[in-house]
């Protein structure tokens, strides 16, 4: 490095606020601060904005409504379709010729779908699904990879009005079993295969396998061929070819369905504090009108803008910010397959120079990862197409933030730290990047109309610096409208902590713990329940141990996350063997396959240790926090209250011995 080089990284180190920059803030959407207030004085009203942003079939009378906390509906009486949203009014606009996706195979090769192509495809799958018995509100699970076929898929729910359950890929078979059964789901899309790290992988046998596990008759399922030659595979009785169904209705008309703005869009499972996942139900006219609002205020896109969010569709953020976000407003969104490191560690800054990326939005994780390979991966590239950059998903420390601040974003992008979750449809805490000054670390501000604050165990919020919880008093359009088919479990997974419900007082309780500071930015500490978070995913520690405990010569099982490097958290198996097992790598080897099995290679344990006994306390609790601080390294606290503290001694020497 210079000498110039190191003074600038010193005061990079030193720096703990950042302001936008100022040719930013005269081209953002949004760039006014009044909004805050113009938001909290005409509140619910203020949501309006987020609606217009859509085009509505039938206009909504109501914002909120309210009658029922906490089931809110939103924009009740209103009509509209998604796609219709995401796709005929761009083109009715003249945008039939702008590149509504541009896709990325990991092997190079590309396809660029226009707004009036991807219009064309996802009609023709509109006309295949009525054909195969599709009707409205019929839950289709989608088990598909980065491939254009999926946005299709989901596109083509929406405009029949069959909500879709998007399962993530990299899930096991037995997870799309769980999910489908949950659903009562009677059509599957899924696909051969596809690439990772220029192997074709087969998908298509784990989908076949999860399939037998379904509980009821599965009607139909349709295969996208993905992989051509380089898999070989045979369709079942009821399976059908994709590109075989969708020529059969090439050039078909299909009317978008009007859909009511509470009738639901999709469900999204994701992992909660029991071993069962949720089933998070989202609707039509709130969601989109949340999704299309955060896309416009946060990620500034417009419709003239090359976009990429580098999530995987199988999770919220693909759906909210790479699907119906960003084509709701029309913009170009970026898809890429593969994974950041093939064929070289300069993937991803490839697509951006090539595609002339304007506003990118990826994981810390990611970042983490791109730090260790190196600045020279990124320095190979023009990044300067870039304007604004953002990331999700996990905390990002402030190292992390500044490297890619300065060698993605060349000091010259905003970065928006966003804070949301599956149940919150989008985007709930962060700067808006024209407005607010940025702290590295923290993710800023709850946005405009989000009544969130941290608070301690009783509610009251706590001075700042102290650790406390998140929590949202106020409801918005994005939010989970309830957990499928269980309104009871709704209600004590997410307002039974702080709600007073004799008095109608609600309270969403997100189970993150956080800080805030004296300008009112909040720093996010991490999950208070039993989800982990592993490279942005988010797992439940109970899920992993059934899977643990389920493996043959396992007596029992604590699964904790511990720090790490790059995956932010680390799935840490402790389990104890049975009587006549003995601890040995077979052991550990099919504990390993156990969790992969169930659910999916990134539930990967980093370590399995086996110990006699596990660390509890007088009245026979595990003491999870003792054994994540010895996953991640950490300084020991008072062990005495436990009833077998000797225990500890041994499973550290393990760790450490590992
Ligand atoms: O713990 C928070 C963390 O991710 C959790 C939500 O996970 P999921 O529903 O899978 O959605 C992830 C993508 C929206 C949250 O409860 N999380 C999300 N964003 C951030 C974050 N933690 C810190 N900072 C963030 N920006």
């Amino acid at each position: 490095m210079s000498q110039e080089e190191v003074s600038l990284e010193a005061r990079l180190e030193e720096q703990e606020a950042f302001d936008p920059p100022e040719s930013f803030v005269e081209q953002a959407n949004v760039s006014d601060p009044s909004i805050y207030e113009e938001f909290e004085e005409n509140w619910p009203e203020c949501w309006e904005r987020a609606a217009d942003l859509l085009s509505w079939e039938e206009e909504y009378d109501t914002v909120l409504e309210d009658g029922d906390a906490p089931f809110y509906e939103w924009f009740t009486g209103g009509e509209l379709n998604a796609s219709y949203n995401c796709l005929d009014r761009h083109v009715e606009d003249g945008a039939k010729n702008r590149a509504a996706i541009k896709w990325e195979g990991e092997l190079g090769e590309t396809r660029t779908y226009t707004y009036g192509e991807l219009l064309n495809e996802v009609e023709a799958f509109a006309a295949t699904l009525r054909d195969l018995g599709v009707e409205e509100d019929d839950v289709v699970t989608l088990y598909m990879p980065m491939i254009p076929e999926l946005p299709v898929a989901m596109l083509a729910c929406a405009r029949i009005g069959a909500p879709h359950s998007v399962v993530f890929a990299g899930f096991s078979a037995d997870a799309l079993a769980t999910r489908m059964n949950s659903a009562d789901s009677e059509y599957l899309v899924t696909c051969d295969g596809y690439y990772r790290r220029g192997d074709a992988l087969d998908h298509i046998s784990k989908a076949n396998e999860g399939l037998e596990d379904v509980e009821h008759e599965v009607s139909d399922v349709v295969v996208v061929d993905r992989l051509g030659d380089a898999l070989n595979h045979s369709l079942g009785d009821n399976q059908h070819d994709y590109d075989e169904l969708v020529a059969e209705h090439e050039g078909a008309s299909v009317e978008p369905v009007s859909r009511d703005a509470e009738d639901m869009l999709f469900l999204m499972y994701t992992s909660g504090t029991t071993g069962q996942p949720k089933g998070v139900k989202h609707t039509t006219g709130g969601y989109l009108a949340y999704t299309a609002w955060t896309s416009h205020s946060v990620l500034d896109i417009k419709p003239e803008d090359t976009y990429w969010c580098s999530a995987d569709i199988g999770w919220i953020t693909g759906h909210s910010y790479i699907v119906y976000g960003p084509l709701a407003l029309g913009t170009t969104t970026v898809m890429y397959e593969g994974t950041p490191d093939y064929p070289e560690k300069d993937r991803l800054w490839d697509i951006v120079e090539k595609n002339r990326v304007d506003v990118f939005y990826t994981a810390p994780t990611a970042i983490r990862a791109f730090m260790k390979w190196g600045q020279q991966y990124p320095d190979q590239h023009d990044l300067s197409s870039l304007r604004l950059l953002g990331t999700v998903g996990e905390p990002i420390n402030p190292r992390a933030w500044k490297w890619y601040y300065k060698h993605i974003g060349n000091e010259e992008c905003p970065i928006v730290d966003t804070w949301w979750q599956t149940e919150t449809g989008g985007m709930m805490i962060t700067t808006l990047p024209a407005i607010n000054t940025m702290k590295p670390g923290s993710a800023g501000p709850p946005l405009p109309g989000i009544d969130a604050q941290v608070v301690d165990a009783e509610g009251d919020e706590v001075d700042a610096g102290k650790a406390g919880y998140v929590t949202v008093n106020n409801p918005w359009p994005g939010m989970l409208r309830t957990l499928y088919k269980n309104d009871e479990r709704f209600i004590n997974e997410y307002w039974d902590e702080y709600s007073d419900a004799d008095a109608d007082e609600w309270v969403y309780f997100p189970e993150d713990g956080a800080k805030i500071d004296d300008d009112g930015y909040i720093t996010i500490l991490g999950r208070v329940d039993d989800v982990i978070n592993v490279s942005g995913h988010r797992l439940g520690t109970m899920e992993i141990e059934s899977a643990v405990v389920g493996v043959e010569g396992v007596a029992e099982a604590a699964v904790v996350g511990g720090d790490h490097d790059v995956k932010g958290e680390a799935v840490y198996v402790y389990a104890i063997p049975e009587d006549g097992y003995e601890p040995n790598e077979d052991l550990e080897e099919q504990v390993v396959e156990g969790v992969v099995d169930a659910i999916g290679p990134i539930a990967r344990p980093e370590e399995v240790i086996f110990t006699p006994e596990l660390p509890k306390t007088r009245s026979g609790k595990i003491m999870r926090r003792l054994l994540e601080d010895i996953a991640s390294g950490n300084e020991l606290g008072n062990t005495s209250t436990l009833r077998n503290p000797e225990v500890v001694d041994d499973i550290k020497e393990q760790v450490a011995g590992d």
